[in-house]
C-alpha cells in the first residue's frame, strides 16, 4: 500500500493564497502581494494609521470632501439624479460626506457599494442606512479589480463611481489604466468617476507617513508575516524583519519593505517551502504610486473620461479630480 503524505495544514490553505507567496517568496527580489495586509488584524491597524499624524493622506481627502462636497455632488448629477457607486466597502466619513450632500439635493440616494467581501458590504450596509436616513444601499459582492458590472440606472439618473483614498497608487501603471477602463466600461455616457489620487511631494513627509514614529505602519507591514506564520504554518519571526519605506524617484513611488536583519532560514511547511535569507535582504510588500495633478487627468482621459474638475488642499498634497464618461 503507498501512502501519500499530506501535510495537515494543506486541507485549509487557499490555492491563491499558496501560489502567490510561493512565487513571490521564490523570487529574486522577492515579493509579496499587498492584498495579504487585509486580514483582520490588519484591517484594524490599517484603521489606526489613518488616524496617526503623520499620515496626511486621510485627513486631507477627508478635509477636501468636507468643503466640497455639495459642489462636487451637484456637477457630477449635472440636473439628474444621482446614484452613488464606490469601489470599496465604504470609506466610512469620507463617504458619507457625499453621501449627506446628495441626500440634501434628492430625497433618496441608492448608493452601490462594491468590494469582495460579503461582510464587509453587511457592515457598510448596516452602517450607513442606520446614519443617513434617505440612503438606500444595494451591495454587490464582486472583484472590482476583475471584473465591474453595475446595476441599471433609469433615464433621469447618473452615476457617480468614487474610487478616493489614493487606493488608485497601488497599482502599476499597467494595472490602474486598465481599472480605470473597466470602469468607465460599465458606465453609460454622461456617468462621473470621482478619483482620489495622492500627490508627489516633499520626501520627508512621504518618509514620515510610512514610517509613524509610534510603529504603526511597521506593525502593519509585519503582520503580513503573522499571518503566514497562522494561515501557511510557517515559522517566521517578525521581529527579525525590519520595516523599510523607500521614496523611488524614479518610479515616482513609496515603496515598502521588510528587510531580515539576519542570516536566516524560514520554513513554512503548509506550502512545503524553504525559504533563505541573506542579512539585509528584502521582501517588497507594497508600493504608493504618487502622481503629479496633470498625470492622473491624463489618466482618466485616456480610460475614456473627459476631466471636469480638480481639487485640492491648500499644500497640494492630494487631488479629488471629476472625470466624466464620453
Ligand atoms: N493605500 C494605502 C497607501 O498607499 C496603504 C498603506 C498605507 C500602506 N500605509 C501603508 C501599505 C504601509 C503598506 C504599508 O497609502
Amino acid at each position: 500500500m503507498t501512502t501519500i503524505p499530506v501535510s495537515p495544514a494543506s486541507f485549509h490553505i487557499s490555492d491563491k493564497i499558496a501560489s502567490s507567496v510561493y512565487e513571490g517568496l521564490l523570487s529574486s527580489p522577492k515579493w509579496l502581494p499587498s492584498w495579504l495586509f487585509y486580514d483582520s488584524a490588519g484591517s484594524r491597524l490599517f484603521d489606526e494609521i489613518t488616524r496617526i499624524p503623520e499620515y496626511y493622506v486621510t485627513r486631507t481627502e477627508r478635509a477636501i470632501l468636507a468643503d466640497r462636497a455639495a459642489e462636487i455632488v451637484e456637477l457630477a448629477a449635472s440636473e439628474r439624479a444621482l446614484r452613488l457607486v464606490e469601489l470599496g466597502a465604504g470609506s466610512a466619513d469620507k463617504t458619507r460626506l457625499l453621501l449627506s450632500a446628495a441626500v440634501e439635493r434628492q430625497d433618496t440616494v441608492f448608493y452601490e457599494p462594491v468590494d469582495v467581501s460579503a461582510s464587509a458590504l453587511v457592515e457598510a450596509q448596516i452602517r450607513i442606512e442606520n446614519e443617513i436616513p434617505g440612503v438606500l444601499v444595494c451591495p454587490r459582492v464582486q472583484d472590482y479589480t476583475h471584473d465591474l458590472e453595475l446595476d441599471s440606472t433609469l433615464p433621469s439618473e447618473r452615476r457617480l463611481v468614487l474610487y478616493i483614498g489614493s487606493s488608485i497608487g497601488n497599482f502599476e501603471p499597467g494595472e490602474s489604466m486598465l481599472l480605470l477602463e473597466r470602469v468607465r466600461a460599465a458606465l453609460d455616457p454622461g456617468d462621473c468617476l470621482l478619483l482620489g489620487v495622492d500627490l508627489v511631494k516633499e520626501h520627508s513627509v512621504l518618509l514620515a507617513a510610512y514610517d509613524d514614529k509610534a510603529g504603526v505602519t511597521a506593525a502593519f507591514n509585519r503582520n503580513v508575516l503573522v499571518r503566514l506564520n497562522r494561515e501557511l504554518d510557517a515559522d517566521f519571526h517578525p521581529e527579525t524583519f525590519a520595516h523599510r519605506a523607500v521614496w523611488n524617484a524614479a518610479e515616482s513611488r513609496m515603496e515598502m519593505h521588510l528587510v531580515s536583519e539576519t542570516h536566516q532560514t524560514v520554513w513554512l511547511s503548509g506550502i512545503d517551502l524553504r525559504v533563505n535569507f541573506e542579512a539585509g535582504e528584502s521582501i517588497h510588500t507594497e508600493n504608493s504610486y504618487k502622481y503629479r495633478v496633470g498625470d492622473a487627468e491624463a489618466l482618466v482621459a485616456k480610460a475614456g473620461f473627459a476631466h471636469e474638475a480638480t481639487w485640492m488642499d491648500e499644500r497640494g498634497w492630494f487631488a479629488v479630480c471629476l472625470a466624466r464618461a464620453v
